[in-house]
């Protein structure tokens, strides 16, 4: 996307005051504001969450795709919109619900990337690669968003790899049927795609220097974010002085994937590391994987099974929750029945 066309003042106001930022004519409000520093609403990045709603007071707005989920609460007659779904026709003032901060970190920004390198792991997921025309760096646990000439909108993949300045992000994607991006990879298996790619995004992160321990829940390809944040910590040796738990949550054991890397995290982490497979589909007897000892496993929906082995834990953890929609609600309200405080939870919904 060039951001150097004509720019648009936008101004977004709320209670505790009002900021203005530039907008090219060809980005959405959203990501021309997070790419100047300023701390906008939003979760996934691209239409199914509504968190970054707004309400335009003057000026013309552009909306790109009408039927985003997100959007269903919204009241268009009265000037309600998706920020990560609308472009600027003219300079504009907003209002948002939320309180409105410059960050003090570089924001996100636009590039290019060339997907390659795709390996499949299960007959519906696909690890890739995306080289990037200049290095990016980011927080375990964040995520970025691609757009593909030819398919409508963006796409958000997090990073599955971990390191400053790369060149490189480590991506996963699991086929859902009729999912245009899934298709595009899984059609083009020897192939290489050029993509539009924004960011680093997301606040699900994880921050060594916060010093306390942490569980990782994980449902499907919810599992990438987490990959990231065992390699930060391992980088670190983070569990030299702290306990981490992950939970994995798939169907069956053929569904399961990046278990050498885990077992690898494991062995690595003093014996403080405790990663189990959680099958909802099938019943196992094994208590360990056979071919992978040090990765545990159970049988039941992933966040029973996190429920069941964190009840011996300390609550003061932070938890990490990633996956599909209903997963992550699932996953969020057992937590805070076992007595984790919502501040403490972190998650992405994979919607
Ligand atoms: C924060 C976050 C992180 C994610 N990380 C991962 C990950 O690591 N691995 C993974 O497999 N999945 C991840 N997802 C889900 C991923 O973004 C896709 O939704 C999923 O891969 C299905 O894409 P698809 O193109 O195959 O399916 P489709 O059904 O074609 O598209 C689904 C998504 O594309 C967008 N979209 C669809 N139509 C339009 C349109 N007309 N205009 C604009 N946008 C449109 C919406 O975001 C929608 O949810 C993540 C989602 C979020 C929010
Ligand atoms: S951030 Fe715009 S709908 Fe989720």
């Amino acid at each position: 996307m060039n951001t150097h066309e004509r720019d648009m003042k936008v101004t977004v106001q709320n209670k505790n005051g009002e900021l203005t930022f530039d907008c090219g004519e060809r980005e959405s409000i959203l990501y021309a504001g997070l790419r100047q520093g300023i701390n906008l609403p939003f979760e996934c990045a691209t239409g199914t969450c509504g968190t970054c709603r707004a309400r335009v007071t003057s000026g013309d707005v552009d909306v790109r795709w009408k039927d985003a989920p997100g959007g269903a609460r919204l009241k268009p007659d009265k000037g309600d919109i998706l920020m990560c779904q609308a472009r600027a026709r003219s300079d504009c003032l907003l209002r948002v619900p939320s309180e409105l901060v410059i960050a003090d970190t570089a924001g996100p920004a636009m590039r290019r990337g060339i997907i390659r390198g795709l390996r499949p792991l299960t007959n519906d997921v696909m690890h890739f690669d995306l080289h990037l025309t200049s290095p990016m760096s980011f927080q375990a646990g964040q995520f970025v968003v691609l757009e593909a000439a030819g398919i409508a909108g963006g796409r958000a993949y997090s990073m599955v790899n971990f390191a400053n300045d790369v060149e490189r992000l480590a991506l996963v994607v699991k086929r859902k049927p009729g999912g245009r991006f899934g298709d595009l990879l899984f059609d083009n298996l020897s192939g290489e795609a050029e993509v539009e790619v924004f960011g680093p995004l997301g606040r699900a992160v994880f921050r060594p220097e916060e010093d306390r321990n942490f569980v990782c829940i994980a449902g499907g390809s919810g599992i990438a974010g987490m990959m990231s944040i065992l390699e930060c910590a391992t980088q670190v040796d983070y569990f030299r002085n702290h306990k981490g738990a992950l939970f994995f949550g798939v169907r069956t054991l053929a569904d399961a994937f990046y278990l050498e890397q885990l077992s690898r995290y494991a062995a690595a982490s003093h014996g403080n590391l405790d990663v189990t497979v959680a099958l909802s589909d099938e019943t196992i007897g094994a208590k360990l994987h056979a071919e992978f000892p040090i990765l545990k496993l159970a049988n039941g929906m992933v966040h029973e099974v996190a429920a069941k082995g964190m009840a011996e834990w300390d609550r003061n953890v932070i938890a990490y929750v990633a996956g599909p929609p209903i997963m992550v609600d699932s996953t969020i309200r057992s937590l805070i029945v076992g007595g984790i405080p919502i501040k403490d939870i972190r998650y992405d919904k994979f919607s």
